[in-house]
């Protein structure tokens, strides 16, 4: 083997990548989409704004910014065949496997998308449409999973509107959308949208530099991003809280089980690979989180043990030695329960923020011509050894 080999399990000092869209500095707390920083971005822009500045890197005219939304607004309905892939789905499907599934599945309406050297102009179509039809995607794998009918999207409501009358709309009865639900989400979408290289981002970056489409690029991205580790964490800090909770609110004894080697349990929604400070974008949540609960009238015992837990980690030696504090999946999940978001579609809710990001990434790499992603390894197996015939062995 020519040259030497560096083994960097889970790439901590592997820069894999050289990119212009996002920059986080971890000891500082840090974090700016195009130079913009996050703090800016989530008070005054939104999240179709921010998609377009991702994906083409400034922020859009005002015709440019018109002509994006009219363009996402007019692509929002899916074929009608996507409900006959949606009912070979069983209502146990998780959300975020139905969902992966209907995004991979557009190779099959827009066959020019597995064409790598497609024009520019068609590439822009394949973007517009995937960001117009997330949320039908995602608002369908939740009412597959409920058993209800779906519901259409109305290109009347804004994007994050739209989303939340298509997942809680019946036909059994009247749905009007809160503004305040609907800002809260925008925001959530924003501040989710992208984050370098990231454990889905890499995994689009890399499975699209085989040229495999972007539907199927970005596919692998929500598959990755499924894993409790990422952006499964938010579902999994609600479980933990709710067990918590239901233990009687004991969190010293959570904290001690999460310190214990010898025992697989962390606490969720802490600790950070680049965040050794803080994760700003968790400062924005917590406080998005008090105002939220505060306009909705809504009483959350497990906001209250969050804290709790916080407060506790901050002051120990074990958390603070290994600079582990709470991120951006910590409170967010307490948001979306305000919103009526089930815990099951947290995880959807990351995947349709972070769309953007993974689309700006891919679109990225395809333009940088990066070679295809083939990392080496360091060989520890067997020798060389002879083949053994069933008789002798
Ligand atoms: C996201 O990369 C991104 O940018 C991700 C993300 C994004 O926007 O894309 O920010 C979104 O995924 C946020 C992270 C969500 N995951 C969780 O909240 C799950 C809980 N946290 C972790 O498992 C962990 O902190 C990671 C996965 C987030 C980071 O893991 P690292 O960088 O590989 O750190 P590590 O596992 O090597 O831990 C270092 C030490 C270890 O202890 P020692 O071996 O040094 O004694 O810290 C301990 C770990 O055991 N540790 C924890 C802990 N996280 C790390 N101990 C208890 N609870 C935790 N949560």
């Amino acid at each position: 083997q020519s040259g030497v080999i560096t083994i960097d399990p889970g790439f901590k000092n592997t820069g894999s990548t050289t990119s212009a869209i996002t920059f986080l500095d971890g000891e500082k707390g840090i974090l700016r989409y195009r130079g913009y920083s996050i703090e800016d971005l989530a008070e005054k822009s939104n999240f179709l704004e921010v998609s377009f500045l991702l994906i083409y890197g400034h922020l859009p005219s005002k015709e440019e910014y018109t002509r994006f939304v009219e363009s996402i607004t007019k692509h929002t309905l899916v074929h009608e065949d996507v409900k006959k892939i949606l009912e070979g789905f069983p209502s146990t499907a998780h959300p975020m496997g139905v969902l992966s599934s209907l995004v991979c599945a557009q190779t099959a309406f827009y066959p020019e998308s597995l064409d790598p050297n497609r024009s520019s102009d068609e590439v822009d179509m394949s973007i517009i449409r995937l960001i117009a039809k997330m949320p039908t995607f995602a608002a369908w794998s939740y009412k597959n999973q409920i058993g209800q009918p779906v519901n259409y999207p109305d290109n009347k409501q804004n994007y994050a509107s739209n989303f939340l009358k298509m997942m809680f709309a019946n036909p059994a009865e009247q749905y009007e959308v809160d503004p305040v639900v609907a800002n809260a989400l925008d925001k959530l979408l924003i501040l989710h949208a992208d984050h370098e290289q990231n454990c889905s981002t890499a995994t689009v970056r890399v499975v699209g530099s085989s040229h495999a489409s972007m539907y199927a690029s970005i596919s692998a991205g929500i598959n990755a991003l499924w894993g409790p580790l990422h952006g499964g964490a938010n579902q999994a800090v609600i479980e933990m809280l709710e067990n918590i909770k239901q233990d009687g609110g004991d969190t010293k004894k959570w904290m001690a089980k999460a310190k214990d080697k010898n025992d697989p349990f962390r606490l969720m929604g802490f600790g950070h690979r680049v965040y050794k400070n803080f994760d700003p974008r968790a400062k924005i949540i917590k406080k998005a989180a008090d105002d939220v609960l505060e306009k909705l009238g809504v009483k959350d015992p497990v906001l209250d043990i969050a804290k709790g837990l916080e407060e506790e980690a901050l002051r120990d030696p074990y958390f603070v030695e290994r600079k582990l504090y709470p991120n951006v999946d910590f409170y967010s999940g307490i948001i979306y329960r305000a919103l009526g978001i089930p815990t099951d579609m947290f995880t959807v809710m990351f995947a349709m923020g972070r769309l953007p990001g993974w689309i700006a990434q891919w679109k990225e790499m395809r333009e940088n011509k990066e070679p295809i992603g083939r990392p080496r390894q360091v060989y520890t197996g067997a020798n060389e050894r002879p083949y053994v015939g069933m008789s002798d062995r």
